[in-house]
């Protein structure tokens, strides 16, 4: 058993929601689930959440890399997911990656050397009217991210995590 206590009794509850053989439809929630707790998605994770669920591990592992919100790879303990799709690509959402790439020192899918942030390329978030969007910890959207406001999210989440 990987995960807490607490952790199996969420999955319990969104395995209540599905008749019992249709197990499957609660993988994408248990990965949200153990993603929280563990940070990413390691072949132990899916290994785990497929004994619990009950279902063939590959089922699990096809969810696990098919959503890029799930990160089969381990990140920092911020990942900021900008959204390159072409709408918003055309309205600065590069540009907004590029500054981000600079003033973190990273590339995409690449972590600062502090474990702190992670960058990746997002897809569309469904707020294209409002590029530049990025999300934070899958969680958090940020939208009309300007250069000023993204030094300004880049501090409070610096400060945030350093008073953690
Ligand atoms: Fe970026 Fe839709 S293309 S939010």
């Amino acid at each position: 058993m990987l995960l807490s206590e607490q952790a199996y009794q969420k999955i319990d509850r969104e395995l209540a929601k599905f008749p019992a053989e249709q197990k499957q439809s609660a993988i994408m929630a248990s990965l949200g689930i153990a993603q929280v707790e563990t940070g990413w998605i390691s072949p132990e994770v899916i290994e785990d959440v497929a004994n619990y669920l009950g279902v063939p591990p590959i089922a699990v592992q096809e969810v696990a890399t098919f959503y890029n919100m799930f990160d089969t790879k381990p990140v920092g303990s911020i990942k900021i997911s900008v959204c390159t799709n072409l709408p918003c690509a055309l309205r600065d959402g590069e540009k907004a990656a590029d500054h981000l790439k600079r003033k973190l020192g990273i590339g995409f899918h690449e972590t600062t050397p502090d474990g702190m942030f992670t960058l990746i390329e997002g897809e569309c978030m469904g707020a294209c009217g409002d590029a530049p969007v990025l999300l934070v910890n899958n969680r958090h959207m940020c939208v009309r991210m300007s250069e000023e406001k993204l030094d300004a999210m880049i501090e409070e989440l610096k400060a945030q995590g350093e008073s953690a």
